[in-house]
């Protein structure tokens, strides 16, 4: 198989990257997709940086078996733990990894607070530290952790009322402090957007970075000359956790039907 038919690997801890996946499919509709779910280690967002680290490695080393041409770490808690070995481990694989979404919401805020949903392992790493240094030294910012979200959104739960009741209890505080512009730090959680846009009021932006991955993965392939040609393949989907519960939540989470096959 030529370079450019190869397929570009996606992985997450979970079903959130499927957030970045529907981006990538409607900016790069010529490639073919691979996705693993790494399901039956979520979440990643309370586990140690060695122990991501070496469920990234194991699963590229998967995608690279499949003959990926690229990768895309679709997870702020992965990329904050193992993009740096990844990259030093495959340097000539073009890898793009993903982080909240701080600059353009430090621009973007009127009231000068921006609050930020994610995982505590991103919220703890020091990637994001060097994040708000660069680009928030003129906002204040106000970080939340939110656990048991994503298995809320691994269950494909996006409307269910403990979903809400979770959610809102996120939010209410960082609504209290003044924030006007809210990061979703976490791949997962785009999925709950209708029901943010619910609980917040109009005058707050939700912003996240899946779109700007799908643009930095166009940029990556044409710099490598590897633009998929087209047509693009029926996306495989792998999961580490039980296959018939991706085959679930697919349609619900991205109104696709697909085949799914278990990943150790
Ligand atoms: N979707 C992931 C992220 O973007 C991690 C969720 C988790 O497994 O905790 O951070």
């Amino acid at each position: 198989m030529s370079q450019s038919q190869a397929p570009v690997g996606i992985f997450d801890s979970g079903v959130g990257g499927l957030s970045v996946l529907r981006e990538i499919r409607q900016l790069l509709p010529n490639e073919s997709l691979l996705y693993v779910a790494d399901s039956g280690h979520v979440p990643y967002g309370e586990k140690s940086p060695e122990y991501i680290r070496e469920r990234c490695v194991r699963i590229t080393e998967h995608l690279l078996a499949q003959g990926a041409k690229a990768l895309v770490l679709a997870c702020n808690t992965a990329t904050a733990a193992a993009a740096a070995e990844l990259r030093e481990r495959y340097p000539n694989l073009p890898i793009v990894g993903m982080e909240p979404a701080v600059k353009p919401a430090a621009a973007a805020t009127r009231t000068g607070v921006v609050g930020v949903l994610a995982t505590t392992g991103t919220l703890k790493s020091a990637r994001f530290a060097a994040l708000l240094d660069r680009f928030a030294s003129d906002v204040r910012v106000i970080t939340q952790p939110c656990p048991g979200l994503v298995e809320c959104i691994e269950a494909g739960e996006l409307q269910a009322p403990a979903t809400r009741e979770l959610l809102q209890s996120y939010v209410a505080p960082l609504l209290a402090e003044g924030c006007d512009t809210l990061i979703l730090g976490c791949t997962h959680y785009p999925f709950l957007r209708p029901l943010l846009s619910a609980l917040v009021p109009a005058s707050v932006s939700l912003v996240d970075t899946g779109a700007a991955v799908a643009r930095q993965l166009q940029r990556l392939l044409q710099q490598h000359d590897v633009q998929g040609v087209g047509p693009a393949r029926p996306t495989c989907y792998w999961s580490s956790g039980e296959p018939e519960r991706l085959r679930k939540v697919l349609p619900i989470l991205l109104e696709d039907d697909g085949e799914v096959a278990f990943f150790n």
